[in-house]
């Protein structure tokens, strides 16, 4: 047997403390596996004292994960801190420069600084991983960047933030309100320690960027992500949604068409027919077309210690194995920086629910500015309100749903500002997009 691999963890949160134990039951099968004993030997947390669960006796510990990181006792760093600056990076970058590999489960620094860090890994010929990164326990990255490389990849979607499919199925399933269940997913422990990370579609944002990258070997660019979060969606949403066929998921695509690389973060209506529909609670999932598989879905826990610290696992069993694939598919030089779709021109059908002041010609002056942009309705929908039937318009708001059929995101935003002109509507339009199958 080779030499162990030594390895140094920095972060002993839920997920470090997991990895420490996941590596030390599987010892033996490790490495079998690898051929190597895989060996904790240092680790670095803010707090030395606290219970975790683990024995730290005979592990050397260090204050500055920094130190950790260029320290000669370990031969692999094991980034489990977080956050896209600060001692993440830094440690990060300076093993790398010590010329160590680096596993990592940072989505927001490498959505930030996976380029740099990426091409500062190819020139130290070491390896950075980051199967953790995305969807928690769910093997997407490698699938992504060795199982599919005979595919070419038409688009990527997926559930990728936990606690907002969980406050999505919990409002649709038992007809609470936003507020009570994002309460209970911080009870729960599936919210970031700011929630407004995971409600406003920023965690999804990072993890998308990830995705995009490896699927269609463009640069990472965060930054030309469309992000918008689930605060807007209501029960009356879930409700017509249902009614109609379909579900509301907050959604991260990426899409190449012959227009460009679309990246979006939004809430979406799929159809309930559709695999990622059937997802529900704090599970993930990521759907891929591509040509010669067609189309694939994972399903699987996108947080959790033992989830997340099997994705930590499998990336250093592969080091320990001397696999060193370029983070991102390609070597950093050959990623593709062409410019992204903007999202005013996205296609596709959508849902717009608009209160309508219940007076006559409310919903023909409406039809009127969808018909004038040539916007074709698949349906419309105009609801009582409850209690309330009459016999003669009262001219109080009720709510009126539209389904279009494919159309352009500027279109749209162009008739629902005449709609909103015109002085029939009593609150903002919600506009929720439609993805195909
Ligand atoms: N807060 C994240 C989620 C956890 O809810 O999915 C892991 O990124």
């Amino acid at each position: 047997m080779s030499n162990p691999l030594r390895v140094g963890i920095a972060g002993l949160g839920t997920v470090g403390a997991s990895v420490i134990k996941l590596l030390e039951r599987q010892s033996a099968a490790l490495a079998s596996r690898t051929g190597r004993s895989i060996e904790v030997r240092a680790v670095s947390a803010r707090e030395r004292g606290r219970e975790r669960g683990v024995d730290l006796a005979g592990l050397r510990w260090f204050d500055d994960p920094v130190e950790l990181a260029k320290s000669g006792d370990i031969d692999l760093f094991v980034e489990l801190i977080g956050g896209a600056e600060g001692p993440a990076r830094e440690a990060v970058e300076a093993a790398l420069a010590a010329g160590k590999s680096v596993v990592t489960a940072n989505k927001a620094l490498l959505a930030k600084h996976g380029m740099a860090l990426a091409a500062l890994a190819e020139k130290q010929r070491v390896a950075l991983a980051f199967e953790a990164s995305v969807a928690g326990g769910i093997p997407i990255v490698k699938t992504l960047r060795e199982g599919l490389a005979g595919n070419e990849i038409r688009r990527v979607y997926g559930i990728l933030n936990g606690t907002c499919n969980y406050i999505l199925s919990r409002m649709e399933l038992e007809k609470l309100s936003f507020e009570q269940c994002l309460a209970e997913a911080q009870r729960l422990g599936y919210a970031e320690a700011d929630p407004t990370f995971d409600i406003g579609g920023f965690d999804a944002a990072h993890k998308l960027a990830i995705l995009s990258t490896l699927a269609f070997g463009t640069a990472v660019d965060a930054d030309a992500i469309h992000v918008e979060g689930i605060q807007s969606i209501t029960l009356a949403d879930l409700e017509a949604a249902d009614e109609l066929g379909y579900r509301i998921k907050l959604l991260g695509v990426a899409e190449r068409g012959e227009r460009g690389i679309e990246q979006r973060v939004h809430p979406t209506m799929v159809s309930k027919t559709s695999a990622i529909a059937q997802v529900m609670g704090v599970t993930n999932a990521v759907t891929i077309d591509a040509d010669a598989v067609k189309e694939l879905t994972l399903v699987g826990p996108g947080a959790g210690g033992e989830a997340t610290a099997s994705a930590v696992v499998a990336d250093i069993a592969d080091i320990a194995r001397g696999i060193r694939s370029a983070p991102f598919g390609l070597p950093v030089s050959m990623l593709d920086h062409s410019a992204r779709l903007p999202m005013q021109r996205h296609e596709g059908g959508y849902y717009i629910r608009l209160s309508v002041h219940d007076r006559p010609g409310a919903v023909a002056a409406i039809a009127t500015r969808m018909a004038e942009r040539q916007i074709s309705l698949e349906s419309i929908m105009q609801r009582t309100r409850p209690g309330k039937r009459a016999s003669i318009s009262t001219g109080a708001p009720v709510p009126v749903i539209l389904i279009t059929y494919a159309t352009s995101e500027t279109t749209i935003r162009e008739a629902l500002a005449a709609v909103v002109a015109d002085g029939y509507i009593a609150e903002r339009p919600q506009v929720i997009r439609i993805e195909r199958d």
